[in-house]
C-alpha cells in the first residue's frame, strides 16, 4: 500500500521522530511504500491567507498547496503522528488541514450538506500525550479527540475507516518507550486495508 505520513513535531530528538522512524521501517518491512510530509522541516506555511480564497474562487489552489495534495491524492491511506498539545493537534497540522482540504478536493457542499471526496482505505492517527488514559476517558477527552477527527475525515472528506493509536503517558520510562516502539513498527509491518 502506499502510505502519506503527515508529521508534526518540531524537534528530530523527540519521541515523535523516533515513532516516524520506527512507522517507516515497520512499514518497509511489510512491503509498504511511504512519503513524507514533515510540516515543521519544510516549514509549511499554515496561515490560510487572502491568496487561498483567491485562488479559490478562480478555481484553483496555491502551487504549495497543490504540491501537498497530489501527494495525498497518490495515496492509498494516511498517518497523521504528532504530540497533543493542549489537548489539541499542533497548531501547525490544524493549519495543514485549514489550507489543503480545500473544497472540490476533500469533499463538495450542497444544501444536503458536506460529500466527501477523498478515496483512501483507512486514516489513523498516531498521537503522544503526557496525560495517562484514565484521565482521558475520565474526562471525556479521549472521546472528543476521535469524535472531531471523525467529523473532519469521514464526515466531510468521506474516508470510512479512521483509527487513532493512542500512545499514553509518554515519560521518561525506557521500557514504556520501548513498548510504544515495538507497537508502532508492528503496526507499519502488518499496516492492512
Ligand atoms: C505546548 C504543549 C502543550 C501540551 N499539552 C498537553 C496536553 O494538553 N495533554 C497532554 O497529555 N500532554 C500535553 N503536552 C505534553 C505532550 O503531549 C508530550 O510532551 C508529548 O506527547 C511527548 O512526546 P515528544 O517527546 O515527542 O514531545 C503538552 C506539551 C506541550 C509542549
Amino acid at each position: 500500500m502506499k502510505v502519506l505520513v503527515v508529521y508534526a513535531h518540531p524537534n528530530p530528538k523527540s519521541f515523535n521522530h523516533a515513532i516516524l522512524e520506527e512507522l517507516k521501517k515497520g512499514l518497509a518491512d511489510g512491503g509498504h511504500t511511504c512519503d513524507v510530509i514533515d510540516l515543521y522541516a519544510m516549514q509549511f506555511n499554515p496561515r490560510l491567507g487572502t491568496e487561498d480564497f483567491a485562488a479559490y474562487s478562480g478555481g484553483g489552489v496555491p502551487g504549495d498547496v497543490k504540491k501537498h495534495q497530489e501527494k495525498i491524492a497518490a495515496a492509498d491511506a494516511l498517518v497523521f503522528i504528532y504530540p497533543i498539545w493542549w489537548w489539541q493537534p499542533p497548531a501547525l497540522f490544524k493549519g495543514w488541514i485549514d489550507r489543503v482540504m480545500t473544497l472540490n478536493f476533500a469533499f463538495t457542499f450542497d444544501d444536503k450538506g458536506p460529500e466527501g471526496l477523498l478515496t483512501h482505505k483507512k486514516i489513523v492517527f498516531i498521537n503522544t500525550t503526557m496525560g495517562p488514559e484514565k484521565q482521558y476517558k475520565d474526562t471525556g477527552i479521549a472521546n472528543a479527540i476521535t469524535k472531531i477527527d471523525e467529523a473532519t475525515w469521514r464526515f466531510v472528506c468521506g474516508v470510512r475507516d479512521v483509527q487513532h493509536l493512542f500512545l499514553y503517558s509518554v515519560g521518561d520510562n525506557d521500557e514504556v518507550r520501548r513498548g510504544y516502539l515495538e507497537k508502532v513498527y508492528s503496526f507499519g509491518k502488518e499496516f492492512t486495508s
